[in-house]
């Protein structure tokens, strides 16, 4: 396996398969909770790649997925470029500090038939051993607010 480039130690933390379970909110839907399963990987090069599934809880049925590639700039400055099944698109910029990671978008677009997101902002942090990932948007025409959060744990 190669080695982890230097530009990546600040997010060695993430490495791994993550599993656990979250819930959702929104104005203009039900509330939902979800299982849900995050990879971070490396190859080498100055980047991890991120990839994101979940179930809703109940039934077992595929919800939301994602992927991505974080983009450490040095000095904690992170780039975040993610996409989505549901034709979104989203670039977002950030930070590394200790083991709390904090973006938010200066893009998202949107394929014609997609439903109109206009802004995101994500988190992405340890407590002890737990890994919580939640993201804010701004869709439907409304402002931005909270949408998803989740705790994991690593299976690795
Ligand atoms: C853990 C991650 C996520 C889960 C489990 C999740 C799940 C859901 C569910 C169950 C709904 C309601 C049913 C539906 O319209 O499909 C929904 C709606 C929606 N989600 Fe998410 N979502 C996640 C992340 C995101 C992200 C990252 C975005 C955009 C950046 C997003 C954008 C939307 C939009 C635009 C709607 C439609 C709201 C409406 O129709 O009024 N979601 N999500």
């Amino acid at each position: 396996m190669a080695e982890l480039h230097p530009a990546c130690a600040p997010l060695a933390f993430l490495l791994g398969t993550w599993q656990g379970t979250g819930t959702g909110v929104y104005p203009t839907i039900e509330d939902f909770s979800f299982a849900e399963e995050v990879t971070f990987a490396h190859v080498g090069k100055p980047f991890l790649a991120y990839s994101q599934k979940t179930k809703d809880t109940g039934t077992g049925l595929p919800l939301h997925t994602e992927t991505g590639f974080l983009r450490p700039q040095g000095d904690g400055r992170l780039e975040l470029v993610l996409v989505q099944p549901s034709g979104i698109a989203e670039v977002l910029v950030g930070n590394v500090e200790g083991r709390d990671i904090q973006l938010v978008s200066t893009a998202v677009l949107v394929t014609d038939s997609a439903k109109p997101v206009t802004a995101t902002q994500r988190r992405f942090w340890m407590d002890g051993e737990v890994l919580h990932s939640s993201v804010a948007m701004a869709a439907m025409g409304l402002e931005l607010q909270h949408h998803v959060v989740s705790e994991m744990y690593c299976l690795s």
